[in-house]
């Protein structure tokens, strides 16, 4: 259907040729004398409209009833213009064919229903206008994120989503364990000694969680940076872009347990090196959607976000406001406004202050933060000369807020070791980071980006859950 539509004629110049649309039934408007069938198949917004006449090859189908909204359906006609206003052409149908009925409990009819009810029907939500939309342009999205990063030489790496490491410190990780029979999980830590992969318990009769991948803890990745880094440091520039898992128990519309994250890492490369790639990356893959996307980004237009499509072609235009943090807290502190969670120097900006920041103070632009505390941020990231502060930067947008968190890297052996020393992380199970300080240590710097807040970002979807297929949230692992 994209094929006929697509075009800057919606389909005029196919007049005459002979079709097969194959999709699924949106309504059905049975008349008199002809019945019309809306015909959806994804590959655009658009339904193809299809006439059937009583003399059609398999009209009975509707004279029976077996065709109603759900159904699939295989449809052979003729392309003609249209008499009605909502579209171009439609299809003049010379033989239809019911390839399946849908039961009239189909609970997706023609009456708009909210997306809160939609997050329950996860496997039939695709075919809605909305959802539909939403997977094209993260699809688009997605595409375009390589293509940027393959024409700026960059090397797609696949990072492990099984890690023994937490990049973040922040114990925010899911435990990979081995399931067994009953019988064969022992009741003590002793009994873990014979059988690697048991699952250990604590005298007290616990399950040890974290001990059980073939007798070592191992968890699912919350980040790729790490292993990123090795990369870099042997390629130059790489990037990952895969699934990320973090155990926050978050009910927010900004919080997902299982997120698309996409990680560039620089070698050669400082903060500024790394704030402009993220700029330049921010860019082009809006101004990819703008350009590629036409019909949906209207739809969202329209039905989502009134005024997105200006709110994106200001963000491919206007440069991106930076500040450093001290700056952002000093426009904070003066702000006329009571926030919740009050403002000194040293504290983690809450999301009421990020929106303040990109809504309010800079109407609506990107606003890059950078040069945090060191106290709040990762080990990894680079001290600045005043002792106080890293090399750290986050891309803060509106609506969504942090969209991007970044730094430049600690290359600094006897830093590096003194900054774990001081967190009482463990050296030793870092070694093999540290050993990319003692062999050819150069500055590097990278982010990452959370896949799904972009999708958020770039349709208007305000609840997070709506954009991704299937969210992996407190309560949400049905499908
Ligand atoms: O700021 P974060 O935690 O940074 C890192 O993980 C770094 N290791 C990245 C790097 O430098 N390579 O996460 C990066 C981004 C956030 O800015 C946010 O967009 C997204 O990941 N993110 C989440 N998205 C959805 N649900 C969650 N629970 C998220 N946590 C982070
Ligand atoms: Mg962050």
């Amino acid at each position: 259907i994209a094929d006929i539509k697509g075009g800057p004629d919606q389909g005029l110049n196919r007049l005459g040729e002979n079709l097969v649309v194959r999709g699924w039934v949106r309504t059905l408007r049975v008349q008199s004398s002809v019945t019309f069938i809306e015909v959806n198949d994804g590959s655009c917004l658009s339904n193809m409209q299809c006439v059937i006449s009583s003399d059609a090859e398999g009209y009975d189908q509707v004279e029976s009833g077996l065709i109603s909204t759900g159904a699939a359906v295989w449809v052979q006609g003729t392309i003609v213009a249209s008499q009605g206003s909502k579209q171009k052409v439609e299809l003049n149908v010379d033989k239809l064919v019911t390839v399946g009925t849908s039961d009239p409990s189909f609970p997706i009819q023609k009456k708009r229903v909210s997306r809160e009810f939609l997050r329950t029907k996860a496997h039939l939500r695709p075919r809605t206008n909305t959802f539909g939309a939403v997977s094209r342009v993260r699809n688009a999205l997605a595409y375009a994120t390589h293509k940027f990063f393959q024409e700026n030489g960059f090397v797609w790496l696949s990072s492990p989503i099984i890690t023994a490491s937490d990049c973040e410190g922040a114990g925010e990780q899911f435990c990979v364990t081995t399931l067994l029979p009953l019988e064969q999980v022992p009741t003590s830590r002793e009994a873990t000694d014979s059988p690697v992969n048991a699952i250990p318990r604590t005298k007290d009769g616990l399950i040890d969680w974290s001990q059980d991948f073939f007798g070592k803890p191992a968890f699912l990745t919350v980040s790729g940076q790490l292993n990123a880094e090795t990369y870099a440091t042997a390629l130059t520039d790489v990037y990952t872009f895969g699934p990320t898992f973090r155990a926050e128990n978050s009910n927010t519309s900004r919080h997902l347990a299982e997120f698309w994250m996409i990680e560039p890492e620089l070698a050669f490369a400082d903060l500024e090196d790394d704030m402009a790639c993220a700029t330049a990356y921010l860019q082009y893959v809006v101004e990819y959607i703008l350009e590629n996307c036409k019909e949906d980004m209207d739809f969202f237009n329209t039905w989502i976000e009134k005024g997105i499509i200006a709110r994106l072609s200001d963000v491919v235009e206007k440069r991106f406001v930076q500040l450093s943090y001290t700056d952002a807290v000093e426009i904070l502190l003066k702000a006329k406004k009571t926030f919740e969670f009050p403002v000194t120097w040293g504290c983690d900006l809450q999301s009421e202050h990020e929106r303040y920041i990109t809504e309010e103070v800079f109407s609506g632009c990107p606003v890059i933060i950078r040069d945090y505390p060191k106290d709040i941020k990762a080990f990894y990231m680079r001290q600045n000369d005043d002792g106080k502060t890293v090399a750290a930067m986050d891309m803060l947008v509106p609506r969504v807020g942090e969209l991007i968190g970044g730094s430049q890297r600690e290359e600094r052996l006897e830093y590096l070791e003194q900054r774990l020393d001081d967190l009482k992380l463990n050296k030793e199970s870092y070694w093999w980071y540290l050993d990319l300080r003692r062999y050819g240590s150069v500055p590097h710097a990278g982010f990452g980006l959370g896949f799904e807040r972009l999708v958020q970002f770039a349709t208007g979807i305000d609840n997070i859950r709506d954009a991704i297929p299937f969210p992996r949230a407190p309560g949400s692992a049905e499908f």
